[in-house]
């Protein structure tokens, strides 16, 4: 089982620095199963059930580490930690969260321009396992497209030949489901760089929206608004791998 001391343990979590931490304590402002928290250095169990039990301001303490989130991308957010890139998918998230150590990644990333599900988590393992081409997780996106279908797209994607300009390696093959004349589902097992726009401008095409609908078994749950996050729960997580 994991312990750790409370000041490092809400410090991790991004209420401040282990000394400013120290403050809320002084305050009695942290309290476990009801009971004033005196000593900052008293180690706790980190259990599932911790947050529930440790109040920081009268208020459950944040998720603990081994957090994963989903959440529905909008389009105008960016997949990134600089400042300077604009409007970060983080910036949806409460501000605190962006404090935290293991600090919080996305799952590969979308354009700015594309919405859908994207998970976030803080568990470089977890990420690896999803992002990895190696894993063969599928990636499913809608592309709403500028010119109408070809026909001949779902041959070429599938073949395991296309070039993209200035790689080295083949794409992977990739299957097209026609949904209309400009309207295409895409199923991805590798994440390059704006890969799907990139897939269409190679066939004289070019995608005007592009979203992603899921991930393994793992759909956006219809609920989620753009914007909207929760954590991934454990049956989530299982969808992500049960298509291997
Ligand atoms: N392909 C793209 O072109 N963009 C994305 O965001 C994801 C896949």
């Amino acid at each position: 089982v994991k312990r750790l001391r409370l000041d490092r343990l809400l410090a991790n979590l991004g209420y401040g620095t282990r000394r400013s931490v120290q403050n809320l304590f002084n305050s009695g402002f942290v309290t476990l199963d009801g009971v004033e928290v005196e000593d900052s250095s008293d180690h706790v169990v980190l259990s599932p059930d911790l947050p529930s039990r440790l109040l920081v301001e009268g208020e459950p303490l944040d998720p603990l580490p081994g957090l994963t989130i989903l959440l529905h991308k909008p389009t105008g957010y960016t997949c990134s930690h600089k400042e300077e890139e604009g409007d970060l998918v983080y910036d949806l998230l409460p501000e605190r969260w962006s404090l935290r150590d293991p600090p919080l990644s996305t799952i590969g990333r979308l354009d700015k321009e594309t919405s859908g599900l994207l998970l976030i988590t803080d568990d470089g393992d977890l990420l690896h396992k999803i992002i990895s081409p190696k894993q063969r997780i599928n990636k499913y996106y809608l592309a709403k497209l500028a010119r109408p279908l070809a026909g001949n797209e779902a041959k070429i994607f599938s073949a395991g030949t296309l070039m993209l300009e200035n790689e080295k390696k083949p794409l992977l093959p990739a299957s097209l489901e026609v949904i209309d004349a400009t309207t295409a589902r895409i199923c991805l097992q590798e994440g390059r760089y704006h890969q799907v726009r990139r897939m269409f401008a190679a066939v004289g095409n070019h995608v005007l929206t592009l979203h992603r609908e899921r991930i393994g078994a793992l759909s956006l749950p219809k609920e989620l608004a753009p914007g909207e996050y929760r954590a991934l729960t454990e049956a989530e997580l299982a969808l992500v791998f049960s298509e291997r």
